[in-house]
């Protein structure tokens, strides 16, 4: 596997190699077994989860880590994204992470570089390291993944988490429905079930997974009014009461007292932190296997 840009390119194989490969990963052990490797950092939007795990990950497996800062670099003088990264190519960065903001760049440079690409995120598209690593931390708390069900809550229709989790849950038999305000859900799910309402969710679900409202990418007509979306979408304490088996999930960053309600963070049926440690050993098992892939 030279890059990873979506889900969908994975097989079964590849991804059962992932999980086994994740679960064997000590967080406390650092190792050299990549070290005449470099890993180039370039984030052209906000991340705290998705790139400092990459960092950590890379530096756990000895690899050379480059922070590319896209607002002090040449793109900023009209050099091309494509220049920009046939440069870094050039100087001897083996493998990427990009996060743009357009939908396909991580694909279009995978194609066009002898340099792998794995994808943190593009648009509104794709995010699939997020969906592995979610994949990871659901096969720690349920036997076997068939009809376990998973409902997906709250801003869908811009969240490249949903895109990149359904196509990768449905491959694994998950019992997936969606539930948010109808402006946020899009035309693209109508073979899920819908919930218009978080309380008939969690009564049905064995895993509720928030998503954040993303302003950022919103259009007015999108915008739901933040007191009606928390009371009929946010995930409650009495949430936990009403389901006693039922799971809480969120991607993050998590916008508490909107998708959330405050003060669930530690509650052990709370999976958000499990999801950020497993981020960590899915990315070693990403970058093993992506760049013992490329040879050395
Ligand atoms: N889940 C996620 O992608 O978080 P960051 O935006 O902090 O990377």
């Amino acid at each position: 596997m030279k890059d990873l840009f979506a889900i969908n390119q994975l097989t079964r194989d590849e991804i059962e190699e992932l999980l086994k490969t994740a679960s064997k990963q000590n967080l406390d052990i650092i190792t050299d077994e990549l070290k005449n490797k470099r890993l180039l950092l370039a984030f052209f939007e906000h991340s705290t989860r998705t790139k400092i795990s990459f960092e950590i990950a890379a530096k756990n497996l000895g690899i050379q880590v480059i922070d590319f800062m896209p607002e002090l670099s040449s793109i900023n003088k009209g050099e091309t994204l494509l220049d920009t990264f046939s440069t870094l190519e050039s100087m001897g960065i083996d493998a990427a992470i990009i996060r743009h903001k357009e939908e396909g760049t991580a694909k279009y440079l995978s194609q066009n570089l002898s340099m792998s690409i794995i994808n943190g995120g593009d648009g509104t598209n794709q995010h699939p390291t997020q969906a592995l690593l979610d994949l990871l931390t659901l096969t720690q708390n349920f036997s076997k993944l068939e009809n376990v069900r998973l409902t997906i809550c709250g801003d869908i229709l811009h969240s490249r988490v949903a895109k990149s989790n359904i196509d990768l849950l449905k491959f694994f038999g998950v019992d997936i429905s969606l539930c948010g305000p109808k402006s946020l859900i899009g035309q693209n799910y109508n073979e899920f079930n819908f919930y218009d309402d978080i309380d008939l969710a969690v009564e049905n679900s064995d895993v509720v997974m928030c998503l954040r409202i993303q302003q950022e990418r919103m259009q007015q007509a999108d915008i739901p009014n933040v007191n009606e979306y928390y009371n009929k979408y946010s995930f409650k304490k009495k949430h936990f009461e009403t389901n006693k088996e039922i799971y809480l999930m969120h991607p993050g960053p998590v916008n508490y007292g909107v998708e959330i309600e405050n003060g669930l963070q530690t509650h052990e049926r709370c999976l958000i932190n499990s999801q950020v440690k497993n981020g960590v050993l899915m990315r070693m098992a990403i970058l093993k296997k992506i760049l013992n892939d490329i040879g050395n």
